[in-house]
């Protein structure tokens, strides 16, 4: 996907009033943690109150949230529900991918330098335990991920497990490029998009992955630890790294769970983690979702990108702060680069002003979302003057 997407998008009006932020808190940290909107709040509040209740859980409730929130999901990708199996982290979403793509002692694994470790472990073990290379691409200077990627797969190549940018500095990746390049050698492409679903397009048929890892609590606005896995259809009849009693065929039926099967529930469901019928996070993921829906992701990217370049420019301007130039950077995401670095001072000052930024490796992150005002940005070049000059 590429930055041209977001066209289509009209920007959005701020959506401060559904969320729980003080006026004097600049929240410019989405790629860290979203706040959970107040719908989700309560939603989530009266999940966990059922368990206080549980005369009030009936067997079918194990069922009817999390189908919806899995529609809800798919619907933002381009799957179909029977895509999608629920994956409390990414790491957890990558052991499954790991644990069912054959790979040939001949070939390699490719991932980016400074990738996050969810998407870089597994395939380290998977290395260790085959005696396959593992391969990092090195940052390239010019930002071009995808040329640089392209550079590195080969016949050679048995997997390749990226993110769809960046997440120290929001560096796009073309993913269709690359599931072009995988499908042309036989590789498979396992994609951690946690730091874009949600504010990016992803379509997952057009890219033709075979897996793709979303945690649930940046972008998408959900609870922590409720995440999602898109398994290919031609993965899905797999082997999961663990065994549920859910996920197999006529679970519906309670009483019957002593007839045990050897057939599973359709689709990715049996990749689905054990207890992912959880009452209290459900709920919450479901309202979330909704919410994203409703905005649309084409509006949410042109809103973000507008607030974004706008932050970068003026970075620029005032400050000679760079960033990975707009066409290379996934829209709603910014990295700011300090010359010599990011002063040691400035996280600390910024904390101070109630303006909340993180630093991931040489870059600090500023990434805004809908319920974020021009104040906000006013207080961080505030700090900003003040930490610089
Ligand atoms: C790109 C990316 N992937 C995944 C995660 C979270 O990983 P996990 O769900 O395995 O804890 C993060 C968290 O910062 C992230 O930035």
């Amino acid at each position: 996907m590429t930055n041209s997407d977001s066209i289509g998008g009209s920007p959005l009006p701020s959506q401060r009033h559904l969320f729980e932020i003080p006026d004097d808190v600049a929240f410019l940290n989405c790629a860290y943690i979203s706040p959970l909107p107040k719908a989700s709040l309560i939603a989530g509040n009266q999940g966990l109150r059922r368990k206080a209740q549980p005369w009030t859980i009936a067997p079918a409730d194990f069922f009817t949230s999390s189908e919806a929130v899995r529609k809800l999901f798919a619907d933002l990708v381009n799957a179909q529900a029977d895509d999608i199996a629920f994956a409390p982290s990414v790491s957890y979403g990558m052991a499954q991918a790991a644990h069912n793509i054959p790979i040939r002692k001949t070939q390699s694994i490719v991932t980016l330098s400074e990738q996050f470790p969810s998407n870089v472990y597994p395939w380290m073990d998977l290395a260790e335990r085959t005696g396959v290379a593992f391969v990092s691409v090195p940052r390239p200077g010019d930002d071009d991920w995808t040329s640089a990627l392209l550079s590195f797969i080969d016949g050679s190549t048995g997997i390749v497990a990226v993110p769809h940018c960046h997440w120290t500095d929001g560096g796009l990746i073309d993913l269709e490029a690359i599931g072009t390049a995988c499908r042309s050698v036989g590789a498979a492409l396992c994609v951690d998009a946690t730091q874009s679903v949600g504010a990016l397009p992803l379509d997952v048929k057009r890219v033709d992955a075979d897996f793709v890892g979303v945690a649930g609590y940046k972008w998408l606005l959900g609870p922590y630890s409720l995440g999602f896995l898109y398994v290919a259809p031609r993965w899905q009849r797999g082997r999961p790294i663990e065994h549920n009693w859910i996920a197999r065929k006529d679970s519906e039926d309670f009483a019957g769970l002593v007839n045990y099967s050897h057939e599973f529930q359709g689709g990715a469901r049996r990749f689905d983690v054990g207890e992912r019928s959880n009452f209290a996070l459900m709920p919450a993921a479901e309202a979330s979702l909704k919410l994203v829906s409703g905005w649309t992701v084409p509006r949410i990217l042109e809103t973000l990108r507008l607030r974004t370049e706008a932050i970068a420019q003026r970075a620029r301007s005032e400050f000679g702060i760079t960033s990975v130039p707009a066409r290379r950077r996934a829209g709603h995401y910014l990295g700011l680069r300090f010359t010599g670095g990011i002063p040691s001072d400035l996280p600390m000052r910024l904390a101070a002003a109630n303006v909340y930024v993180s630093v991931r490796g040489q870059a600090m992150r500023v990434t805004p979302h809908l319920w974020n005002t021009d104040d906000d940005v006013e207080k961080l070049f505030a700090v900003l003057k003040t930490a610089l000059s």
